[in-house]
């Protein structure tokens, strides 16, 4: 044998020994030491334990195995910090994983109760660490293959998640163990015992995804809408749009989970709960720069938070006061605003003249803490149903797709709103029904113009400025708007009129088109502008 084929052979072995001590399972006759790691096969993520900067103790954790900023994204005992570096994992015979010292102390353990044989532990390409019965493997010898069928497992950290949700992971309910998945901030960046902050899904009939500080609501997403959480920015804003990843909500007999996941794999991603800053955020890793790039964060500002203004009232950030009534409330008490606001005119339960519904558009749905849904109903036995019920205060589609299907009502007083600009929801509130019914709306109308001894046109001119003057001010207060085209509630304001040249009326006007016509009135024709 010459030098060459034994350093041939040599390096042979190394390589071996290398690419062996890169597993990523662990059999019930072997354990993992301190200092020694479970590798992902395609070595995204990696088993150990670790320290914390200038603390001693030891954590059992995965992290990112090629991210050169150490991410730790799972800790196994985070409530049950190991004081030196000579305990070890092991799998036990009934299927759990228990670290334990070199006085054979167990310091953590799963304590799992399913049914085990021969369970062998494996930490997945995703960053699942799953525990479960070797023979499940025989079956199916695909190295490539890496599933993620759930049923398998003994045992999943999937299911015990610290302060970061990976890409796949579920956030909410099994509902035949009551196993509730939620997201809990680490102490501090010290410490990774649980801290106040968490994120999680409510187990209401119409679940949304809350942050908690303590047993406080803190921020809320809104009910799902079918194509995103109510509260969520529509249209441009990158969140609901970008293309690099998906979201959903599963609602059905079984579970009730929120999970989100990347259209592209070579991208890394995060969720992680920043307890110092009371965010959530949302991170892509950077490798040209070596960095984690904050790319979103809940929540965003203080119109973002739980109920800021109360009930019925909207949160304008650039506004000043930040809040503001909806249309047709006025504030509970006039010395501040932050008691939230009550009907202008109060309603009456089924009372004719006195009960109805009024619609609002793109407001961020209430918290539904309150609150009754049903799949099949149409909007129109949705309507029904709230009419029948005098606690019930409003309604809306469940699901806002194509026509819009499903009902939603809510019980009690609206709180936690806001307008989402674009979002496409339309809230029902119930209110007295002068303010409803657009046929009232007309009779209001036309009652004005006969006591206005004017002639046709000036009626025109005056319904023109008042309507661009109602366009102007709410575009410029981004504020609720009331769908009905004619509704004419507005007509108490007084104002300062401007005046019109004929040429700026025959635009406004479509030159005075039919399309554009509202109505007659006592003296003459009146158009809307467009
Ligand atoms: C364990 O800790 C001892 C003392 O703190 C240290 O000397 C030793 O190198 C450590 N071993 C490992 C594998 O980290
Ligand atoms: C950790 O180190 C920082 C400074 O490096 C120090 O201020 C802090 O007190 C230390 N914490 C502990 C728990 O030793
Ligand atoms: C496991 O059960 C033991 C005894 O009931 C308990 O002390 C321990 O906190 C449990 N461990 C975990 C991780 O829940
Ligand atoms: C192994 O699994 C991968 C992915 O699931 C599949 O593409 C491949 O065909 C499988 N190979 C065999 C031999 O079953
Ligand atoms: C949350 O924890 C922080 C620090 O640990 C504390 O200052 C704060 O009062 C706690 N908040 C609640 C609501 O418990
Ligand atoms: C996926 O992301 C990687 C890294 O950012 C990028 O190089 C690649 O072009 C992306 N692929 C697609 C299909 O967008
Ligand atoms: C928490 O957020 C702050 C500000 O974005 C950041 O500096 C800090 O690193 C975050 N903590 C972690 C662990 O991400
Ligand atoms: C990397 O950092 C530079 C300078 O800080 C910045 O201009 C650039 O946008 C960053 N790249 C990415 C992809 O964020
Ligand atoms: C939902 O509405 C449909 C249609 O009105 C009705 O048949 C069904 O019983 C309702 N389901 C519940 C749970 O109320
Ligand atoms: C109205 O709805 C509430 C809440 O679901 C319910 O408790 C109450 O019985 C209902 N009242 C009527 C008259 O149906």
């Amino acid at each position: 044998m010459t030098i060459f084929t034994l350093i041939l052979a040599i390096a042979n072995l190394l390589l071996f020994l290398s690419k062996a001590s890169s597993i990523d399972t662990l059999t019930l006759s072997q354990s993992l030491p301190d200092g020694t790691t479970l590798v992902s096969k395609d070595e995204t993520f990696e088993l150990g334990f670790f320290s914390l900067r200038n603390s001693t103790n030891r954590y059992l954790g995965i992290w990112f195995k090629n991210i050169p900023v150490k991410t730790v994204v799972w800790v196994a005992n985070r409530d049950y910090p190991l004081k030196d570096n000579s305990t070890k994992l092991i799998i036990t015979n009934d299927g759990n994983l228990v670290l334990l010292t070199k006085n054979n102390k167990v310091q953590w353990s799963t304590n799992t109760t399913t049914k085990a044989s021969r369970p062998i532990l494996q930490l997945l390409n995703t960053g699942n660490l799953v525990l479960r019965n070797d023979n499940e493997d025989n079956k199916n010898n695909n190295k490539s293959s890496n599933n993620n069928n759930e049923d398998r497992f003994l045992w999943q950290s999937f299911d015990y998640p610290s302060d970061t949700l990976l890409p796949g992971m579920k956030l909410g309910w099994y509902r035949k163990t009551g196993l509730n998945r939620r997201v809990i901030a680490w102490k501090n960046w010290d410490d990774p015992s649980p801290g106040n902050f968490s994120w999680g899904i409510t187990f209401d009939s119409n679940p949304e995804m809350v942050l908690w500080k303590g047993s406080f609501k803190y921020h809320r997403s809104g009910p799902w809408n079918g194509i995103r959480f109510s509260g969520a920015f529509g249209g441009s804003n990158r969140l609901s749009t970008h293309p690099l990843f998906v979201y959903k909500l599963i609602n059905n007999d079984d579970e009730v989970y929120y999970s989100y996941s990347l259209t592209n794999k070579s991208v890394i991603s995060i969720v992680v709960m920043n307890q110092t800053l009371l965010r959530r955020q949302r991170n892509i890793w950077i490798p040209e720069n070596g960095t984690w790039r904050l790319f979103q964060t809940a929540p965003r500002d203080i119109c973002d938070t739980y109920n800021p203004c109360g009930s019925y009232a909207n949160c304008m950030v650039d506004s000043s006061p930040v809040c503001q009534c909806l249309e047709g409330f006025k504030p509970k008490s006039l010395d501040t605003m932050e008691q939230g606001c009550v009907r202008s005119e109060p309603w009456s339960c089924k009372v004719e003249g006195r009960d109805g519904f009024r619609k609002f558009v793109g407001l961020k749905f209430p918290d539904t803490t309150h609150s009754w849904i049903n799949k099949s109903m149409t909007l129109e036995e949705c309507k029904v149903k709230c009419w029948e019920n005098c606690s019930c205060t409003a309604y809306a589609n469940l699901d806002i797709r194509g026509a819009g299907s499903g009902c939603s009502i809510w019980f009690g007083d609206l709180i936690d709103l806001k307008v989402v600009s674009q979002s496409g929801q339309y809230l029902y509130i119930r209110m007295a029904d002068s303010q409803t019914d657009a046929k009232d709306a007309h009779k209001k109308k036309e009652l004005l113009l006969i006591g206005t001894i004017v002639p046709p046109i000036v009626l025109v001119i005056l319904l023109a400025i008042f309507y661009s003057y109602k366009r102007k001010r709410k575009y410029e207060e981004e504020n609720v708007s009331v769908v009905k085209k004619d509704e004419a509630g507005g007509q108490e304001h007084s104002m300062e009129l401007p005046l019109f040249d004929l040429a700026t009326l025959v635009n406004a006007t479509n030159n005075f088109s039919t399309d554009n016509k509202l109505g007659q009135g006592g003296f003459g024709p009146v158009y809307k502008v467009n």
